[in-house]
């Protein structure tokens, strides 16, 4: 193989309650690069993250991780898959009865046989790696959001992942503490070599770190591609997107934030058939029709 692949989703279906929030997803991530996953809310960015990490499995379809399947994995070849990456979600989940040391300490005490201190050097780095090292003895109610997110990371790191998971990781911070997240992210990449998969809809951060992206529309993958490409659309004038595909003019209109466009008009759309034929289950009217690429 050309390039090592180290995630791989095939084909994927989740449904809930039997509506299909992911529909045929198609997508795979390179060694070392780090993939944004962006979308409107509810086009399913945090339950294709889950679907990878192996919080629950896609009703069709297959996800590799490492190029084994997790979806016929037994729970302890889970467990293993599951020391090779880290995740940082929302709140960044610490303990609260514990200092950051402990928090990053535990992963590591938990999974490994390492003596005490050894562990003690691998807590040290992973908080100097984030910026923290001089505020391990504190308790997460004594840091700022941001501090937060940053042990979180830190303890993300701590058992050295392949792989690092981020769900909005800017939510709730401060622009300049997000832009030091995205930051650290960046910094991440470059010293550690890891790869990273970013759920986010912050466009300025995405564009930071991405080095490709991918557009989640309604459950349907409708592209993934460099983020020069994206660039590229995003800087298109009013006049050159006119030449452009629906599905284009449509990223372009969710890479700018811009009032009008696609995204607008099928909602529009949707209301209007909503006030003139009465209510219907989401997702039956969807005006324009978007076709997926692949
Ligand atoms: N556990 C669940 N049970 C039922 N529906 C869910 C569940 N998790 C997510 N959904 C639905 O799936 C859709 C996608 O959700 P989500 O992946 O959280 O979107 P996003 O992260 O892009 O905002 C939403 O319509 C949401 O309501
Ligand atoms: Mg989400």
């Amino acid at each position: 193989m050309a390039e090592d692949i180290v995630i791989s989703c095939t084909d994927v279906v989740k449904r809930f309650d039997g509506r299909a929030v992911l529909d045929g997803i198609n997508l795979q991530v390179k060694r070392g690069e780090t993939m944004i996953i962006m979308g409107g809310s509810g086009s399913g960015k945090s339950t294709l993250l889950r679907l990878i990490i192996g919080s629950f499995a896609p009703e069709a379809g297959d996800i590799q991780l490492f190029g084994k399947s997790i979806c016929s994995m037994g729970e302890e070849a889970m467990d293993s898959v599951r020391t090779r990456f880290g995740i940082l979600f929302q709140s960044g989940a610490l303990f609260n009865s514990m200092t950051l040391y402990e928090n990053v300490a535990l992963p590591i005490r938990e999974h490994t046989d390492l003596d005490a201190n050894i562990i003690d050097i691998q807590v040290k780095i992973k908080l100097e790696l984030v910026g923290l090292l001089e505020h391990a003895d504190k308790y997460p109610a004594q840091i700022s959001g941001g501090m937060k997110k940053r042990a979180g990371l830190a303890r993300a790191l701590a058992l050295d992942p392949e792989i690092l998971f981020y769900d909005e990781p800017s939510a709730g911070l401060d622009p300049v503490t997000s832009a030091q997240i995205d930051q650290l992210i960046l910094d991440l990449t470059r010293k550690l070599g890891v790869t990273s998969v970013v759920v986010t809809h912050e466009m300025d951060s995405a564009f930071t770190i991405a080095d490709r992206m991918a557009m989640l529309d309604k459950g349907r993958m409708i592209k993934v591609e460099t983020r020069e490409w994206y660039d590229e659309l995003r800087k298109l004038s009013h006049d050159e997107a006119a030449g452009r595909s629906v599905q284009d003019r449509l990223i372009r209109q969710f890479l700018r934030g811009d009032a009008e466009g696609p995204i607008t008009d099928r909602k529009d759309h949707t209301l209007l058939e909503r006030t003139l034929l009465g209510d219907k289950p989401d997702g039956v009217s969807t005006m324009p029709s978007l076709t997926p690429t692949r």
